[in-house]
């Protein structure tokens, strides 16, 4: 994909009026694809068909940008909904939540407030919460949330984004707590991020095998088969416990490849979104590969 196509999804990624339009269009554009549907129940079902195949999950209730107390509130009582729900279903399934859903942008104590009380019913359950990673105007306020939360919790963690030049020195600081580790998903400037994709799938290679000799769990999120190949040949050759990982990858995309790897005996977790502020992640999706646009125009013309 070209530079000027990414960032053409990029930039409606982060618009704000047209994120507000597609709650109200519902799934269009072939987004059913990639995003479990919009209802508690819904998702519910998805988690346990995958569960089903030994494959555990992660539940994203989709959200950025809010800006009114409200719907912080709003979002933060749906997740712990969701809590309840993998709880009283005993779903194979962790949580992912994003901060600008919960208030980063408003106020950040008041964020840390909505997490507490996130936090609290998971460790109740004993679930895992994990705080995606957004783009770099967010990332030092959510390592900061995450460092505040460390305090009190141990049932939450976050991303590391092998795209940043400091990706490296964040690693360090987080060697005891469990990290998802990604290329990184938005548009950044040179001074903070790698522009050439050789860097960045160097740097993902590095740092993951840095955490495999370590001891702390860490989700390796790709859905790259070269380094998923090189990484599976590293940890033979290493004798190092499957224990100590899973692979990640996101719902919708190479589901052959997902349940071979959890049928090869390989830790594997679906990262499933769900709800209806849809458009913003499936723009990155977007942006991200050019197939992904192929298969939604061939739907958009024979369905
Ligand atoms: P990439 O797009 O680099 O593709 C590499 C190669 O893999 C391709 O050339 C192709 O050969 C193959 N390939 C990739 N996708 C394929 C497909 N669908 N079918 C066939 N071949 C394919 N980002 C972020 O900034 N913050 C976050 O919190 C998260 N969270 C997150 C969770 C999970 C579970 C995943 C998988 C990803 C994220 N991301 C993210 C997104 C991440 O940063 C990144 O943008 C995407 O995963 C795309 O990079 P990949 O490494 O998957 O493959």
């Amino acid at each position: 994909m070209t530079n000027v196509t990414r960032d053409f999804f990029i930039g409606l990624s982060n618009n704000h009026f047209l994120n507000a339009q597609a709650k109200k269009w519902g799934f269009v554009l072939g987004a059913d694809k990639f995003v479990a549907g919009t209802t508690v129940q819904s998702v519910v079902e998805a988690v346990k068909s995958l569960n089903e195949k030994g494959i555990s999950c992660t539940l994203d209730n989709l959200g950025e940008f809010v800006s009114d107390k409200q719907e912080a509130t709003e979002a933060k009582n749906q997740i712990i909904h969701i809590l309840e729900a993998i709880h009283s279903q005993q779903l194979d399934c962790h949580l992912s939540v994003k901060l600008t859903q919960l208030g980063l942008d408003i106020d950040q104590s008041y964020c840390i407030e909505n997490m507490k009380e996130i936090l609290d019913t998971a460790a109740a359950y004993n679930i895992f919460v994990n705080i995606d990673m957004e783009d770099y105007t967010h990332y030092e306020q959510t390592l900061e949330v995450l460092e505040v939360l460390r305090e009190r919790y141990d049932n939450v963690g976050t991303v590391i984004q092998s795209y940043l030049y400091r990706a490296q020195e964040d690693m360090d600081k987080l060697k005891d707590v469990r990290i998802r580790l990604v290329k990184g998903a938005y548009k950044e400037g040179e001074d903070v991020a790698y522009p050439n994709k050789q860097d960045i799938d160097l740097n993902f290679i590095r740092l993951a095998k840095q955490r495999l000799l370590g001891n702390t769990f860490t989700s390796i999120a790709t859905h790259d088969h070269h380094i998923i190949e090189e990484l599976k040949t590293f940890v033979a050759e290493n004798a190092i416990s499957t224990d100590v990982f899973e692979f990640q990858m996101l719902y919708g995309f190479r589901n052959d490849m997902q349940d071979k790897l959890a049928e090869e005996g390989y830790n594997f977790c679906t990262y499933i979104p769900f709800g209806d502020d849809w458009f913003g992640y499936f723009m990155r999706r977007l942006a991200e590969r050019p197939q992904n646009l192929n298969l939604v125009m061939k739907d958009a013309l024979y369905t």
